[in-house]
Formats: structure tokens, C-alpha cells, sequence
């Protein structure tokens, strides 16, 4: 049977646009700089890139504190948020976070091995990475990392975000963790996906 789409959309109406890419479900992440003016930004645009070498990437909007901090700072760290750490992902998408080392003191964390990058803990792994190449994206610029080091920290479900809302998995099935993302919230910008 062919089932008609409900509605076709424009691809330059960002509205619709954002809400077409939000169909697809994600993970969410926590992507940190350390250093003297340490910051932190929900991304889940997160993607594995390679094997080998090994790489991952992420995009961030140009606008971003997050971009100026990665470009300068060269390294990175990447927490994969477990399903109990909405909270955390709501923190670290809200712009009236205190900004450098204060926005940190919301949160659990311990500094990356080998770049210093606060990993968030309680997160389902961490990345840490160098910077590798970088790829203009439109408003966004897709950084891929060079993994420097990799943690698996525990064998259990991620936080999920779909349609503008963040979901979690249960016995019983998909359930709704909070109510969706407000419209114009700095939240629902959420990167290419959100
Ligand atoms: C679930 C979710 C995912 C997001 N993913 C991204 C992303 O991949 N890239 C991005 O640039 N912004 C993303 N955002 C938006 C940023 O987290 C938000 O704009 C943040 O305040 C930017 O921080 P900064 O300007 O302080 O660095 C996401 C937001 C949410 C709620």
C-alpha cells in the first residue's frame, strides 16, 4: 500500500525542517572543553565516524560558546548520558547556565585522563579526543575528534530524544521522561536534530 506522507515540507522552513529532522531518534551527549575556561553543551548530533582510525563526530551551531571554546582549546570530551540524566542534558542546553568552571558545579564529574575535559559521571561512556579535521556545515561546523580515549562505563539504556522531547526505554516500552523541550528555549534549537 502507498501511504501518503501527512504534509510535504519546504526544506528552507526551518520550523518544519527542525521537526522533520527530529523524527529521527537520538542519544543524547555532553560534549566538554577543560582548561582555564572550561565549558560544557548537549549535542546530540554525536556520530560515529570510523574504526580506523578511530573518530567521531559532532556539530555545533557557529553561534555556540561551544564552537569558539573547541576551536580554541583543540580537544574535547564526550559523556553519553544515561536515561536518569535529563536533568543534566536540560543544564547543559540551557543559556542561562553560569558560564566556565561555575556551570560545573550542577553536576558530577571528574577531569579526562589525557585532555583534562570534565566527563560527566554517571554517563554511559566517555570519549575524550583531538581534534582531527573540521568541516563547514552551514550554520553548523562538523567537528570529527581523533579518539584519544575510551571508556565504557556501564551496560545500561540512554536518555532518548525524539519529536523535541527526551524519552527513556522501559519494560513497558518508550515512555516520556518530561514535557517536550518549550519552544524557544534555547533547548530547542537543539543542533541539526533538535
Ligand atoms: C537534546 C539537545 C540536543 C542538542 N544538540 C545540539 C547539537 O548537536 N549541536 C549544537 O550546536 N547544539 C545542540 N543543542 C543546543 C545547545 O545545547 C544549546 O544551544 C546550548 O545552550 C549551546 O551552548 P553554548 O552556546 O553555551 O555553547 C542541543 C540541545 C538539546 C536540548
Amino acid at each position: 500500500m502507498n501511504v501518503q506522507p501527512e504534509s510535504a515540507v519546504e526544506p528552507t522552513d526551518p520550523v518544519q525542517l527542525r521537526r522533520a529532522f527530529g523524527s529521527f531518534a537520538t542519544g543524547v551527549t555532553v560534549v566538554t572543553v577543560g582548561g582555564d575556561c572550561p565549558h560544557g553543551m548537549t549535542a546530540n548530533s554525536f556520530t560515529s565516524v570510523s574504526l580506523d582510525p578511530p573518530l567521531a563526530l559532532v556539530c555545533v551551531e557557529q553561534q555556540a560558546i561551544m564552537h569558539r571554546s573547541l576551536l580554541e582549546r583543540g580537544q574535547f570530551g564526550i559523556s553519553v548520558l544515561a536515561a536518569h540524566q535529563e536533568p543534566v542534558a536540560r543544564h547543559f542546553a540551557n543559556r542561562r547556565r553560569p558560564l566556565g568552571a561555575a556551570q560545573f558545579d550542577a553536576v558530577d564529574w571528574t577531569p579526562g585522563r589525557v585532555t583534562g575535559a570534565p566527563l560527566i559521571t554517571g554517563a554511559l561512556a566517555h570519549f575524550e579526543c583531538e581534534l582531527w579535521r573540521s568541516y563547514e556545515g552551514g550554520d553548523h561546523t562538523i567537528f570529527v575528534g581523533s579518539l584519544l580515549s575510551v571508556r565504557r562505563e556501564q551496560e545500561a539504556d540512554g536518555v532518548l530524544f525524539v519529536r523535541g522531547r527526551f524519552r527513556q526505554i522501559t519494560p513497558e516500552g518508550v515512555a516520556d521522561l518530561t514535557l517536550d523541550v518549550p519552544a524557544g528555549h534555547a533547548a530547542a534549537r537543539g543542533g541539526v536534530t533538535g
